[in-house]
């Protein structure tokens, strides 16, 4: 390997860029290419971000491009094809939440991944929220007790699924959005889930065109004991302020902590704004004295930090196919009306 980590991303649309921006300031980071299906926007990323190699496919690039490892940031569906080409080629994997969208394809990535040997990272990066890092420390200095109760609401308004995302009838709420806080539920909790009992509706949405449910409230229990109220929904309208609504409670046998991630510290409002802004406590991308800062950014560093120093990633394929594994029971348990056991 070089002295720097070479990087290439597969998929540079909306957050496919907020990969390309971090990489071009992580530390011992080279962003030497770039894959896209959209060549228009391929040609704009490599312009923007000064990449030397293009490819739209992505087995090419794999074969031909010098990188040593990869960011997928395709659509949700799309994780596992890429996934197992990338581990076949012996390359290391940044991917994208969610792990995948069925048991089988995250078991199959899963596979890949042991049998390359090389790192897997998944990208959970909400892990890296002064907020929730902070809560996860707190509880492993023993302060709040062991967790007893949480109720996590991660929602979007209707600009998400109608106008962001092009393939929004192709996921679902548990992976483009509980996928986040069970990954935070679960890392807090130290153990497994155990059973899981949901429900979910479709009418605003499937009224719209687009074939997939408007919210899930899924409650999901672990072996320690603890219970999780878990929600999301797509509906919400577009006149809010934020296109993110926001809330995690956290009640311990010996404290409480209340995060509101989306309540800005900061606010900026000009007469050139147009629509909603993206208020978050934490910017997922944003800028200090012209570098990068953010969750985003910080989770990316880590993850080259550990293929350059060869450490495990915070987050690896086990998390992964874990959270899968719950994230697909509560589809199962929300679609059947039955509760799943784990
Ligand atoms: N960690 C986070 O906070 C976070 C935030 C947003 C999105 N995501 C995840 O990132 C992934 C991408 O989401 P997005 O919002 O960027 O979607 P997007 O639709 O904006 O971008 C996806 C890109 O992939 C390209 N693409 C599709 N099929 C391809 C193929 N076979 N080969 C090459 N390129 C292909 C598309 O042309 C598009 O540019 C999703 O899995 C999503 O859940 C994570």
């Amino acid at each position: 390997m070089s002295d720097k980590v070479r990087v290439g991303v597969i998929g540079v649309g909306g957050h496919g860029e907020n990969h390309l921006k971090s990489y071009t300031a992580c530390p011992d980071t080279e962003l030497t290419a770039i894959c896209d299906l959209d060549e228009e926007l391929l040609a704009k990323q490599a312009a923007q971000y000064s990449v030397g190699q293009t490819f739209r496919d992505f087995r090419e690039m794999l074969a031909e491009a010098p990188v040593d490892a990869v960011s997928i940031v395709l659509p949700d569906h799309l994780h596992r094809t890429a996934a197992e080409a990338a581990f076949a080629a012996g390359k290391h994997v940044l991917l994208e939440k969610p792990m995948a969208t069925t048991v089988e394809d995250a078991e199959a990535i899963y596979r890949a991944w042991k049998q390359a040997g090389t790192k897997l990272m998944i990208n959970w990066s909400n892990r890296w929220m002064p907020s929730f890092a902070g809560t996860k420390a707190a509880l492993d200095a023993g302060e709040l007790g062991e967790p007893l109760y949480i109720y996590a609401r991660l929602s979007n308004t209707l600009f998400v699924p109608t106008k962001l995302l092009s393939w929004a009838a192709n996921t679902k709420l548990p992976f483009w959005l509980i996928c986040h806080r069970l990954d935070i539920v679960r890392w807090y909790a130290g153990c497994e889930a155990t059973r899981v009992t949901a429900v979910c509706r479709s009418r605003v949405l499937k009224g719209m065109g687009i074939d997939t449910p408007d919210f899930y409230q899924a409650t999901v229990e672990f072996e320690s004991g603890l219970v999780a109220n878990l929600e999301s929904c797509w509906v919400l309208p577009e006149s809010l302020p934020s296109v993110v609504d926001s809330k995690f409670q956290l009640i311990c046998t010996k404290g409480y902590v209340n995060v509101d991630p989306v309540q800005p510290s900061y606010v900026k409002a000009s007469s050139g704004d147009q629509g909603p802004q993206l208020t978050m406590g934490t910017p997922l991308l944003g800028e200090v004295m012209g570098q990068p800062w953010g969750f985003v950014y910080h989770a990316l560093c880590h993850f080259v930090e550990c293929v350059r120093d060869d450490t495990e990633p915070l987050i690896t394929g086990e998390d992964g196919l874990a959270v899968t594994k719950i994230l697909c029971a509560i589809e199962t348990a929300a679609e059947t009306g039955q509760a799943v056991e784990l």
